[in-house]
């Protein structure tokens, strides 16, 4: 059951003009506006959208406020979509939407959706860092980039409740595979089957009260591009969370933002590239595993 990644994130929220606001500051495209709904864009086409809180069209929020409310994921042919409705069928209903989105809900509570996929995979040119003694940039200048492009939607992190029927649901009726858990069964970094970023969705143990959405993360270029980015976003006046730094799990670079939207944004970039060779590893809780380095006040605040 090959699914490639996440294609779309669908929010419920308070304060659509602030939440426009915030996305296009964030470095993401606008497509389109309407009273009912905001959608913005990445590079590879993968969506962002905003609706009212209170629309009908959206399956119940898991919190009061803003929140996520469905995500999507993409899948490479309309085969992969009947397998997927025949499996989920078994024992949840299964709705079909007039954009051909296959429906249901996860076991969190959140609009689970599955399509072919819209999105043209972005080839990113190499990032050119010379080294001492291993020079790859020669008479040339480093190429800044203008403005930093949001390229690619790549994981979310979610606070669950019930992680362990989560857990199984996505790994044994979805087929993601599991990279790395966290913390002795605390949480799980899973990919989905076809995707080779280290994870594409974090599901972290919580009580009840604080079920919702951590973060949606999104791939930049480079971590020069990272810097800039969050440069921009402070500047704007826009509340950093911690950052920027680089995780050790993931190896990836980060800055994270809290979004008005719900939850945070983390604008993240040089994450590991996982093939069938990688072998889980178990990660224990504390500040230093989950940052390298950190420039913010950290994940302990
Ligand atoms: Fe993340």
């Amino acid at each position: 059951m090959e699914i490639l990644g996440l294609e779309s994130l669908t929010y419920g929220v308070v304060d659509m003009d602030t939440c426009s606001r915030f996305n296009e500051d964030f470095g993401l495209q606008l497509v389109e506006t309407s009273a009912a709904c905001t959608t913005f864009r990445t590079e590879e086409n993968s969506t962002i959208i905003l609706r009212k809180e209170n629309d009908p069209t959206l399956p119940p929020a898991v919190t009061s406020g803003s929140q996520l409310r469905q995500l999507v994921w993409s899948v490479p042919s309309a085969d992969v979509l009947e397998q997927i409705a025949a499996e989920l069928s078994k024992d949840r209903d299964v709705t079909r939407d007039d954009n051909g989105i296959l429906w249901t809900l996860d076991p969190m509570g959140y609009g689970l959706g599955f399509c072919v996929t819209q999105m043209q995979a972005v080839v990113d040119e190499p990032v050119q860092l010379n080294t001492l003694g291993n020079p790859v940039r020669v008479d040339t200048r480093f190429q800044f980039s203008e403005k930093a492009k949001i390229l690619h939607l790549g994981h979310v992190v979610i606070h669950a409740p019930n992680l362990q029927e989560t857990y199984e649901f996505y790994t044994k009726r979805l087929g993601f595979v599991l990279t790395d858990s966290f913390a002795t069964g605390q949480g799980y970094f899973l990919r989905s089957p076809g995707s080779h970023d280290h994870h594409n969705i974090f599901l972290f143990h919580v009580e009840e009260d604080l079920a919702g959405i951590d973060h949606a993360s999104y791939a930049l270029s480079s971590f020069d591009d990272v810097a800039m980015a969050g440069t921009h976003l402070e500047k704007k006046g826009w509340q950093s969370f911690t950052g920027p730094g680089r995780h050790q799990i993931g190896s990836n670079y980060f800055w994270y933002f809290d979004s008005p939207c719900g939850g945070k944004v983390e604008y993240y970039a040089d994450m590991d590239y996982l093939t069938d060779d990688w072998v889980p590893r178990e990660w224990e809780f504390a500040p230093e595993v989950v940052a390298a380095w950190d420039t913010g006040p950290g994940f302990a605040q």
